[in-house]
């Protein structure tokens, strides 16, 4: 049976990466329970006006060089979504690789750190479902040249930072994270628009565990649950193994855009997991993918709905 979740409600919590695609919702979720912090560069003040409007304290730092001691040492919880993909691999494995060590030094006190890594992680392998044991290797690297080495070399600085200094720690693997502002299906979406060809993997179909943020919010406070020390690494993504070619195929339905795909053996291909480890510890996600994809649709592009 899964483990039960942490109480969020009144706890001290500090979000990286807060203004990313993946954060933003749980900032959004977050901030009406807890006492958020929210750390990024804030390059654009927008998004630290933004945070704070949606009552986030905001603290604004580079994890590849500030110095972090200034940071509060009482954090209940930390989660760290902060990634840089500049494609220099100089500075994106500072930020993301020593950054989280950074990072994990200063907030040692924590009940739990959750850093949440990538299935990109992983050695493309056909059409096998990936494990947890699954080869390691520089999937992504067609599109983001430094992301999977920076991911994978993030994972390792996380582990040694958590058993030095004994921090409750989870991995989680993201793989397809989705929802109302966005997400790889809507990249699709917007190609389908305007014709631009959708490079996939010839080895159709292309599968993948697409999550949409309902469930990944609902999930957060089990992953926090589930932090150990010898830290606790999983994959996390829909229970729903869906292809690439179905979701579009879906938007296709919703929109009549029609998807055109180019075969590319560079494409990151299939990327779904054996689902055993994440359900047994953090139980089923709850959000059919068709319903998730409308929503995400609705939400950004509803002009495009056929009516
Ligand atoms: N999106 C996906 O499809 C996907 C899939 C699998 C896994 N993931 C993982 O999920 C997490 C969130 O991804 P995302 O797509 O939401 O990222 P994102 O949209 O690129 O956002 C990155 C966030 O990190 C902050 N950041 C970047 N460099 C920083 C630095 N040097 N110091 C401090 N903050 C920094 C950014 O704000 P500033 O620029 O203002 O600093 C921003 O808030 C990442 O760990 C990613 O690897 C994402």
């Amino acid at each position: 049976m899964a483990i039960a979740p942490i109480e969020i409600h009144g706890k001290k919590i500090l979000i990286t990466g807060p203004t990313g695609q993946v954060a933003m919702p749980v900032v959004e979720a977050f901030t009406k329970v807890a006492d958020i912090y929210a750390l990024a560069r804030f390059s654009n003040p927008a998004d630290q006006q933004k945070m704070e409007s949606m009552g986030a304290k905001t603290i604004k730092a580079d994890l590849a060089s500030d110095d972090l001691s200034h940071l509060p040492t009482d954090f209940d919880y930390v989660i760290n979504f902060a990634v840089v993909k500049t494609g220099g691999f100089e500075y994106d494995l500072k930020a993301n690789a020593e950054g989280v060590g950074r990072l994990m030094m200063q907030c040692r006190n924590v009940k739990a750190f959750l850093h949440f890594s990538s299935t990109g992680v992983y050695q493309y392998q056909g059409q096998e479902p990936l494990t947890e044991e699954s080869p390691l290797g520089d999937n992504h690297r067609k599109m983001f040249p430094t992301y999977s080495i920076s991911k994978i070399a993030a994972e390792t600085v996380c582990r040694f930072v958590a058993h030095q200094f004994n921090i409750p720690t989870t991995i989680a693997r993201l793989n397809v994270p989705y929802g109302d502002n966005g997400g790889w299906p809507y990249w699709h979406l917007m190609m389908m628009k305007e014709g631009i060809p959708i490079d996939i993997h010839p080895e159709r179909p292309n599968y993948y565990n697409p999550i949409y943020a309902e469930d990944y919010i609902e999930k957060i406070p089990r992953l926090l649950a589930i932090a150990s020390a010898e830290v606790t690494t999983l994959n996390f993504g829909g229970s729903q193994r869906v292809s690439i070619e179905e979701w579009c195929s879906y938007l296709e339905k919703l929109t009549g855009l029609e998807p055109r795909f180019r075969d590319d053996d560079k494409a990151f291909g299939s990327l779904w997991f054996d689902t055993t480890k994440m359900e047994a510890l953090i139980g089923k996600t709850q959000i059919d993918w068709h319903k998730g994809i409308k929503r995400m649709v609705t939400s950004l592009s509803p002009e495009l709905l056929k009516p």
